[in-house]
């Protein structure tokens, strides 16, 4: 008995929370705009999770205080909304949604720009959704987990940006955070991808260095230098050939079924 391998109706349930988690993301979108407040976005968030019947997996999480992540130019994760952060012109904003339907979560983000981003900006955001989309399509049955992190780490470098090393991917289910971690750097993790498995991979990418730095609230963590970051996640399922991302957004220009 594999405790990471989901049966047919644990992915039924996963299947419908991940396409809840994208739609947050889709209808989000459109707010994401010049003199919002992070607390208004999080507001609209929550008002719609819990409309589509199912609940906000942050709010309460080991004491967080709000329904979802807002992570905003320096911010590298776990940024709290705050009715005093007022977007502007310029600023890259990550949303991470992690919703519970039918007792199954789902976890995605994904980044925002509020009007016209800055060159430098746009590369870090493309360079870092293209290193994961890189590590999906090596998905499959029979690869080791260390190729996703080798994967992405190769992709962020030959780039000229980092990698974070402190947060990982992880899987999910009737949980949060399950087992494995999955490192999106270097490493030794030799399990081999099964079918039926279901995980996040969600590499956070600096401009400058990787190093971090968790503020006094106990939650935002931002880059040690000051430098921007991005941050892209997905909640994917191995196939019998390849994966599908449970949280796949219409607008998305990869397929939701990647057959390897
Ligand atoms: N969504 C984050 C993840 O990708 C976890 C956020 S935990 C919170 O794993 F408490 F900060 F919301
Ligand atoms: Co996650
Ligand atoms: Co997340």
């Amino acid at each position: 008995m594999n405790c990471m391998i989901k049966n047919e109706l644990e992915i039924e349930k996963m299947r419908i929370s991940g396409k809840l988690a994208a739609k947050v993301l889709e209808m989000i979108e459109e707010y994401v705009q010049p003199n919002t407040s992070t607390e208004e976005l999080n507001n609209i968030c929550h008002n719609f999770i819990k409309q589509n019947d199912a609940i906000p997996a942050c709010l309460g999480y080991h004491g967080f205080p709000k329904s979802v992540c807002i992570s905003v130019n320096d911010v590298v994760c776990h940024g709290i909304p705050d009715k005093n952060e007022i977007l502007k012109i310029g600023d890259i904003v990550n949303i991470d949604v992690t919703v519970i339907k039918n007792n199954y979560y789902a976890d995605t983000s994904k980044m925002f720009f509020v009007g016209k981003p800055s060159i430098l900006s746009k590369r870090l955001c493309k360079v870092t959704q293209e290193s994961l989309y890189a590590s999906l399509n090596l998905i499959k049955p029979g690869i080791p987990l260390f190729k996703i992190g080798e994967k992405i780490e190769n992709y962020v470098e030959s780039n000229g940006f980092s990698v974070v090393k402190e947060y990982c991917g992880h899987g999910i289910g009737s949980s949060f955070h399950e087992e494995p971690h999955v490192l999106h750097y270097k490493n030794n993790n030799k399990i081999i991808l099964k079918k039926g498995m279901i995980f996040t991979i969600e590499p956070m990418v600096n401009t400058g260095k990787s190093e971090v730095k968790c503020m006094k609230d106990g939650w935002t963590v931002k880059t040690k230098d000051h430098s921007l970051s991005a941050q892209y996640e997905h909640t994917i399922l191995v196939t019998d050939y390849g994966c599908d991302i449970l949280t796949w957004q219409q607008q998305e220009k990869i397929l939701p079924s990647l057959n390897n």
